[in-house]
Order: C-alpha cells, then sequence, then structure tokens
C-alpha cells in the first residue's frame, strides 16, 4: 500500500485533474487504486456530476450514488468557501481528530495505491487552530504538490516549497498544470521550479482539451509514486 496527499498552490490550480488522470492511468496499467475528497466546499447536491468527488468516482469507474460520495467525502459544505467557513455557515465545524482518524483508517486499509485530495492550497484553515498543512503532517505521507503555469505561479510554488520543507513533509513530486490563457511557456517554469525543487521531479501537464484526460506527462508522474 502507498498513499499519496494531493496539494495545491491554491484552489482551481488541477488537484482533482491530475489525480483523475493519475487514476486513469494506473487503473489501465492494471494497478488497484482509490481516492478520497474528505473535504469539499462548494458542494452542490443538485449537481453532483461536477462535484471533484464525482469526477474522482468517474475515474475510478464507480458509480456516483450517494453512497459513494458519503464514503470519500464525508465533510461536505454547501458554500464555496475555505472549509472552515463553509462550514460554520452551516452551523458545523470539522472535527480536525476525526478527519485525521479518517485518512489513517483509509491508508491502513487500502491496497494498492490511495490518493487523497485535500481542499484548496496547502494552508487554507480547516478550523480555527489547523490548516491543510497540519491536515498533511499528521499523516505524513509524499505529497503530490499541483501548481499552476500562470505568469507568479513560480513564487507560489518556491513559498509553498519552503513552507513544506519547514514541515519536514516528503515530496513525491510537482506538477505544474498548465493554466487557462497562460502567457507563460509551460517549459519556461517547469525548468524555473526545478532549480529549487532539490531533488523532487518536476513534470509539466500541458493544458489539455475539455474532456480529455490522458497525457504521456500521467505515466511520467506515476514512476515517481
Ligand atoms: N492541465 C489541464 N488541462 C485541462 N484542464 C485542466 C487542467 N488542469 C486543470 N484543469 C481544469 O481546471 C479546473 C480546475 O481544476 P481542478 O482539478 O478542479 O482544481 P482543484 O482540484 O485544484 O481545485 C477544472 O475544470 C479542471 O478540469
Ligand atoms: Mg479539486
Amino acid at each position: 500500500m502507498s498513499a499519496y496527499f494531493v496539494t495545491a498552490t491554491g484552489t482551481d490550480i488541477g488537484k482533482t485533474f491530475v489525480t483523475a488522470g493519475l487514476i486513469r492511468y494506473l487503473c489501465e496499467a492494471g494497478q488497484r487504486v482509490h481516492a478520497l475528497k474528505p473535504v469539499v466546499s462548494g458542494y452542490d447536491s443538485s449537481v453532483v456530476e461536477t462535484s471533484d468527488p464525482a469526477v474522482l468516482l468517474n475515474a475510478l469507474g464507480r458509480a456516483v450514488s450517494a453512497d459513494e460520495i458519503e464514503h470519500i467525502a464525508p465533510w461536505r459544505f454547501r458554500a464555496p468557501l475555505a472549509p472552515d467557513i463553509a462550514a460554520a455557515r452551516e452551523g458545523r465545524s470539522i472535527d480536525f481528530d476525526a478527519l485525521i482518524g479518517f485518512s489513517r483508517a483509509a491508508i491502513d486499509a487500502t491496497p494498492g495505491i490511495l490518493f487523497i485530495e485535500g481542499v484548496g492550497g496547502i494552508m487554507v484553515p480547516l478550523d480555527a487552530r489547523r490548516t491543510v498543512l497540519d491536515w498533511m503532517a499528521a499523516l505524513d505521507i509524499p505529497l503530490l504538490l499541483v501548481v499552476g503555469g500562470y505568469l507568479g505561479a513560480i513564487s507560489h510554488t518556491l513559498t509553498a516549497l519552503d513552507v513544506l520543507a519547514q514541515r519536514k513533509l516528503k515530496m513525491a513530486a510537482i506538477v505544474v498544470s498548465e493554466s487557462e490563457r497562460g502567457t507563460v511557456e509551460l517549459e519556461d517554469t517547469v525548468v524555473s521550479i526545478a532549480r529549487f525543487s532539490k531533488d523532487v521531479a518536476v513534470i509539466g501537464l500541458p493544458r489539455l482539451p475539455g474532456g480529455l484526460n490522458q497525457h504521456p506527462a500521467f505515466a511520467q508522474i506515476a514512476t515517481h509514486l
């Protein structure tokens, strides 16, 4: 069993897209794969199909049923806000210890490869005291850091790498998922980040046309799992 935490420099960067592409690649390669998206904000139960858990379940070839969603994404909040704020809007909160317990139980129980998609960026608050960083540190599993290819992404990435190194978190790979309407060459971003990433591989994933979730970059990322 090996588990990876998929995190990013921010929201809407490509965590789900990269995780779904990796799931498809690994399944086709005959590997056992599972994925969790424990905390979801902006979850609209009337348009479930586009939600992160649904995208992951589709990639896993599993039914997008209420049961399956409850299993992989137990903390779902309606407001498209940081999870602590979205939870508070519903008079709820995220029980950090329960979140760690849920994640650890899945890590221990899952054969093959498990991806745990975080929420937002590396320091989005989960409650008044803890952020995603504390979640990742408690699990202590290698990270897949997904970053963008927009102007400014290099600084955001190096800031993230510095914080992750301070907490001594292990990195499996960094994926630069090319941003929409980018003015920056993907390869320039990859080369620049790689200069600062020590021995951690940096892999560029081009902006793929709508609906397509297959590219040789996924095989390349998989070599680092
Ligand atoms: N390399 C890419 N090619 C095409 N679309 C992408 C790519 N990376 C991200 N996207 C799209 O960008 C949007 C945000 O990505 P998503 O994976 O949902 O971000 P996150 O999970 O980090 O919030 C989604 O619509 C996703 O399909
Ligand atoms: Mg996502």
